[in-house]
């Protein structure tokens, strides 16, 4: 065995450790404190009170986060407006011999507003037990799962010398395997929407190079919009979320979700800024729009109130990012504009959409919309990133939505985007992408940030190694700067890594917290870092200082104080074990049994994948014999969260 390995050491003082602690041998205790590394804990002395919205989760539309990700509509242009010149995700299917076109027609709208384009389905010639129609490829395939209903809708209308059926089925990409199959019998020569259902079998094994077939055996004109396909979705919402993704976000304990955006509330352009308006009723009430920011269009199904029945589904609070007049591209609506002081109507429109009871016009069309119940909204974020902004106009345009709502909102925290002198902001966002290395040394920034200004919201951050999803070198460095958030959770009043999600078909940014295709996903180590810290924290922090020690640790305690559970977080950034010895101060006595939350791997570079989803995951170890000082080993490369309890009695 080579002992100079960091693993293979870290394994035998581990082994050691175990059954030293268990016959109460001091022989360990000598090697550890040869090692010289003392963590002592005053566990009878409060630092700061951790704010109980720490950790939350950020939301934008990047990377098919959204259509092609956690919104579970599988059509990809279900509207046809992604390419006005092509049918773009859609092609013909026709059997051997058989004939048929299709094409995008402006010449039969549903309405002006959404479903103002159709697909043209003509059916030229086709002989008995032949078809032609339309496929869907969806976003980089259709999940097959076995035992599963999806619900499938569309408008369509035919020509009156069609005589029908239509078949609606999901099949494999060449059309050899049918999975679940449906029929519609007639179809109106006027507009008309159809629903039904899909089952696929208990036996058929889950698969993704699928599509969704609409096809005919007799000739005819067919035009389809709106065409639609869900899947089970989580609490069984219409128009819902994607249960992989919201299960991932669930097991995080998020406290809050800050959307929508980033770069996607604001748009390349002023156009293309995300407009609450439109995205919000009947899905034939919204346009969608393009989402120039991230390079596709969004079909704005995922809406305003999704967002919001979404923080109601996973016990999140809003945060809630208004679009405040700066395009990417690097234009500004100027104040005392009638322009921009629509976007500030709109700004307590949409406050007023979010908590307005229905007496008020904006809460009734919320209740119109299916939900009565007003939200809490506690904090609002005028635009983003607007130090991006070189113009200075920042200021006034802050002041101006501040002042809006204060006015109207007294009770509402209101966040800036950049420091500003016109106003004092409740809260300032600050942004942070480094190599792991720089964010490590971000753990010690807040501890000098004054106690008198504004409170922080790290609104976005995420150490840049490894693509699509972080690496444990990563993790490492997010979980190090974590500690410093932690620990002056005093100033900062929440957290949330960035970008969330990603579609691996698809990255639009390098590092990503969590990856999927249309049928998988896995969580990064940055998301079990993510999960660790969020699940394992207490109400005050627990002064702690480090003696010894080679210059890598990084750690943060802190309790609970109406159970005595006490958190000691230790990320070790060094290859070799750090062995340590652990002193509680002040505590009346220590339960002998506690736990050990580990996550570590071989090498920094190692990661989670589609492939091998959780080769870095945390691993939980009993541990026992434990007292107001004893030690412990933190492995290479590791984050630890020891979890103690205290005794008062
Ligand atoms: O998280 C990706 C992008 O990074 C966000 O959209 C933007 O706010 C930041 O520049």
């Amino acid at each position: 065995m080579n002992m100079k390995h960091p693993i293979v050491r870290f394994l035998v003082v581990c082994i050691t450790y175990t059954i030293v602690v268990a016959t109460g041998s001091v022989g360990l205790e000598q090697t550890f404190a040869a090692s010289g590394t003392t963590l002592t804990v005053e566990a009878s002395q409060t630092g700061a009170h951790i704010s109980p919205t720490l950790y939350g989760l950020m939301f934008e539309d990047i990377s098919h986060s959204g259509d092609g990700g956690l919104y579970a509509e599988l059509i990809r242009n279900r509207t046809f407006k992604d390419d006005p010149s092509t049918p773009v995700g859609w092609s013909v299917v026709t059997s051997s011999g058989a004939q048929g076109t299709i094409s995008l027609d402006n010449s039969h709208a549903i309405n002006n507003l959404a479903l103002t384009t159709s697909l043209q389905l003509q059916i030229e010639q086709v002989d008995k037990g032949q078809r032609v129609g339309v496929a869907n490829e969806g976003y980089w395939g259709i999940p097959v799962r076995p035992d599963t209903t999806y619900q499938v809708s569309f408008d369509a209308l035919a020509s009156t010398d069609f005589a029908g059926p239509l078949t609606v089925d999901i099949e494999n990409i060449d059309g050899s395997i049918i999975y679940a199959r449906s029929m519609i019998n007639t179809i109106s020569p006027n507009w008309a929407h159809y629903t039904l259902k899909l089952q696929t079998s208990a036996q058929v094994k889950p698969s993704i190079t699928n599509r969704l077939v609409i096809s005919a055996g007799s000739t005819g004109t067919i035009w389809l919009n709106l065409v639609s396909l869900f899947p089970p979705t989580w609490n069984a919402r219409s128009n819902g979320m994607r249960m992989d993704l919201m299960q991932k976000m669930d097991a995080m304990h998020p406290s809050f979700l800050r959307f929508p955006g980033g770069n996607y509330l604001e748009g390349n352009t002023f156009e293309d800024r995300f407009q609450w308006k439109n995205t919000i009723g009947g899905l034939e009430q919204r346009p969608g729009h393009n989402n120039s920011a991230w390079g596709y269009r969004s079909s704005d199904g995922l809406g305003l109130l999704e967002y919001l029945e979404w923080c109601e589904d996973l016990k999140m609070m809003p945060i809630l990012a208004v679009y405040a007049g700066y395009a990417l591209h690097g234009s500004h609506v100027p104040v005392r504009t009638s322009q921009f002081d629509s976007l500030v109507q709109d700004a307590l429109d949409e406050v007023q959409y979010i908590t307005g009871d229905t007496t008020t016009y904006w809460g009734q069309r919320r209740a119109s919309n299916g939900h009565p119940k007003p939200f809490d909204l506690q904090y609002v974020e005028i635009g983003n990133e607007d130090f991006f902004d070189r113009s200075g106009s920042y200021e006034d345009r802050f002041a101006a939505f501040y002042d809006a709502l204060k006015k109207a909102y007294p009770r509402i925290q209101v966040i800036s985007t950049v420091k500003v002198r016109s106003r004092t902001p409740d809260v300032i966002d600050e942004h942070y992408y480094k190599s792991p290395e720089e964010s490590a040394r971000l753990a010690t920034l807040y501890d000098s940030y004054s106690r008198n200004g504004p409170k922080i919201f790290v609104g976005e951050y995420a150490s840049q190694e490894g693509k699509p999803t972080p690496n444990l070198n990563s993790a490492l460095g997010d979980a190090a700067m974590m500690t410093g958030m932690e620990r002056n959770s005093d100033v900062v009043m929440g957290a949330c890594y960035a970008p969330l999600f990603v579609n691996v078909n698809a990255p639009a940014w390098g590092t990503n917290l969590i990856g999927y295709d249309a049928l998988n996903s896995y969580g990064s180590p940055s998301y079990y870092v993510q999960q660790l810290f969020s699940l394992y924290h207490g109400d005050v922090v627990l002064p702690t200082s480090l003696s010894g020690g080679n210059g890598q640790l990084y750690f943060v305690t802190s309790k609970l104080t109406k159970s005595g559970t006490i958190y000691i977080k230790v990320v070790n950034t060094s290859p070799d074990a750090q062995d340590t010895q652990i002193k509680i101060n002040g505590a009346t006595s220590i339960d002998a049994t506690g736990k050990a939350t580990v996550l570590t791997s071989a090498s920094v570079k190692d990661t989670n994948s589609l492939n091998d989803p959780t080769k870095v995951v945390p691993v939980a170890h009993v541990l026992s014999s434990l007292s107001s000082s004893f030690t412990y080993s933190f492995a290479p490369n590791s984050v630890t969260v020891l979890q103690l309890t205290e005794r008062n009695t």
